[in-house]
């Protein structure tokens, strides 16, 4: 089975990023339940497993609103790079690629350079990219947040030309898993930046930009009100697929 790689980009998104987590016993009954009890909404929904659930899992979710997406990709095409999985092999089986998430950029040593490359093979074959930027805590407190983003995106974007299957998460480093998530300012501060620059980039490119970082049931609501954000980057709080759920009810009324 195929998966349609067209998204709606009318539609809001919520992406749940599982990270190394959920124990392989536990990948089924969550997405049984979450196909039973998903709210009919005007929505996109993606689920980011680790890799190696992603083949079973695209079959258990084919005739469903689910949509699935890999968390990384390889930088090179084929051959003798050991652990390695080419965005050759995703196709069938995801509509969505996350690059660049800080957690490879921070602990994996993942340069723009690299995410560039990775961005390119992806828009290549055809999937949508989620091209993850954020500061890091030094630079807000610099008040550096949008010349870190700028440099970000420009160096991640190197050579992009897919911009209508693009997607950028604005995922600040100090809001992922602390519980300290940005607010209004923090956010319309990178949306102005994200706008900016993918103009500069592509006049006629229409962003495409959702919110990342301590994302809850209990705050979701304040980030479906901010102009220019299309929907949110769920790591934590999308491990409990009951809470998933309630975030894709609220943000999705
Ligand atoms: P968090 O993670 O929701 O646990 O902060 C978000 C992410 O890293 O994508």
């Amino acid at each position: 089975m195929i998966c349609s790689k067209i998204f709606n980009r009318k539609k809001p998104i919520l992406i749940a990023n599982w990270k190394m987590n959920v124990p392989a016993i536990e990948w089924l009954p969550y997405i049984i339940k979450l196909k039973e009890d998903m709210p009919k909404k005007e929505a996109t929904i993606v689920v980011c497993p680790p890799t190696v659930y992603l083949s079973e899992m695209s079959q258990n979710t084919a005739d469903t609103d689910i949509r699935l997406g890999a968390q990384n990709v390889s930088q090179y095409l084929d051959g003798s790079f050991t652990g390695e999985v080419s965005v050759h092999m995703l196709p069938e089986i995801v509509a969505f690629v996350i690059v660049g998430h800080s957690e490879r950029r921070t602990i994996f040593c993942e340069s723009n350079e690299i995410i560039a490359k990775k961005i390119k093979l992806v828009g290549d074959a055809g999937l949508n990219p989620i091209l993850c930027v954020g500061e890091p805590l030094e630079a807000r407190t610099k008040t550096l947040q949008a010349t870190y983003l700028r440099n970000q995106l420009y160096k991640s974007l190197d050579n992009f030309t897919f911009w209508e299957n693009l997607i950028v998460a604005y995922e600040p480093i100090w809001a992922i898993g602390t519980g300290n998530s940005a607010d209004i300012d923090d956010i319309n501060t990178a949306v102005d930046v994200i706008n900016d620059v993918m103009i500069e980039l592509n006049p006629k490119a229409e962003p495409f930009i959702v919110y990342g970082g301590s994302v809850t049931p209990k705050n979701i609501a304040m980030y479906k009100e901010i102009p220019g954000l299309k929907g949110a980057l769920i790591g934590g709080e999308s491990l409990d697929v009951q809470k998933f759920l309630k975030i894709i009810d609220i943000y999705c009324y």
